[in-house]
């Protein structure tokens, strides 16, 4: 997958650095192979999607190629990604995010630094929803975009709150929320009354991701059963 980033040159702010100047430089390329789901979303414009899989499906990355692909394609933006704990940020969120980042793009990524900023001023930034205090933290942004992983984790007010926040001036407004099938308020949300605004992709199973190996997956089958295989590897909502 090629994704282009336009030379740009020109003032911009972020929340703690300020730029003179910045310049993309020449053309990105990303050398991405999308699985087919992960595609359909990077390659859509709906306002709002949603990919809701078995563990092991491409949740994960997918968002961090979105995240990644919009700062690229939009100079300046801001978005915000949120995930239920620190922990997952940590050790999950930022490792995978390095492997689809293009260095050659980015400013900072300072270790535990809740921000990546890239050179031409796009910013990505990372807050968790796991207490009362963090979720209403949520209230203060103003984001171009919003990436929500593990979203069955959390409680429906983070998207209630999200949805409000993304007024980003000049910039385009958009969220993705990914998750594992659980029956909450994402079920009600976006499987039971999904709005036009949506795009939803559902009950895809660990093993549309073919990067995983075959033994992973035949290990989920011989040790899951019922119901939860169902939930976990066939990524369905029982
Ligand atoms: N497009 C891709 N190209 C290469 N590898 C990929 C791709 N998509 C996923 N993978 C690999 O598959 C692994 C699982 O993907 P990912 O972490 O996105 O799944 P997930 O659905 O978020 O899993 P979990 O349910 O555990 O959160 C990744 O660590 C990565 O190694
Ligand atoms: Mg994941």
């Amino acid at each position: 997958m090629w994704q282009r980033c336009q030379k740009q040159t020109r003032k911009v702010t972020t929340t703690s650095l300020e730029y003179d100047e910045y310049d993309t430089g020449a053309e990105i390329e990303l050398r991405w192979t999308p699985t087919e789901q992960q595609h359909e979303i990077l390659l859509n414009d709906a306002k709002y999607n949603v990919f809701l899989g078995g563990i092991g499906s491409g949740k994960t990355v997918l968002g961090c190629m979105w995240s990644v692909s919009n700062c690229l394609n939009y100079p300046g933006s801001i978005g915000v990604v949120v995930a239920p704990t620190y922990t997952l940020i940590r050790d999950v969120i930022w490792p995978e995010l390095a492997k689809w980042l293009p260095t050659e793009a980015i400013a900072e990524f300072p270790t535990g630094a809740k921000k990546i900023i890239f050179r031409n001023g796009s910013v990505i930034m990372f807050r968790t929803a796991d207490s009362r205090r963090s979720i209403e933290r949520l209230r203060g942004l103003t984001v171009s975009w919003f990436w929500i992983d593990e979203a069955t984790l959390l409680e429906k007010e983070v998207w209630n709150i999200l949805v409000g926040r993304i007024r980003q001036p000049g910039h385009l407004h958009r969220g993705l929320v990914t998750g594992t099938p659980k029956m909450n308020w994402v079920y009600s949300k976006f499987i039971e009354a999904p709005t036009k605004q949506m795009h939803i992709i559902k009950e895809i199973p660990t093993s549309a991701n073919p990067f995983l190996s075959p033994d992973y997956i035949e290990g989920l089958k011989q040790e899951y059963t019922g119901l939860f295989y169902e939930q976990e590897v066939l990524g369905r909502f029982v």
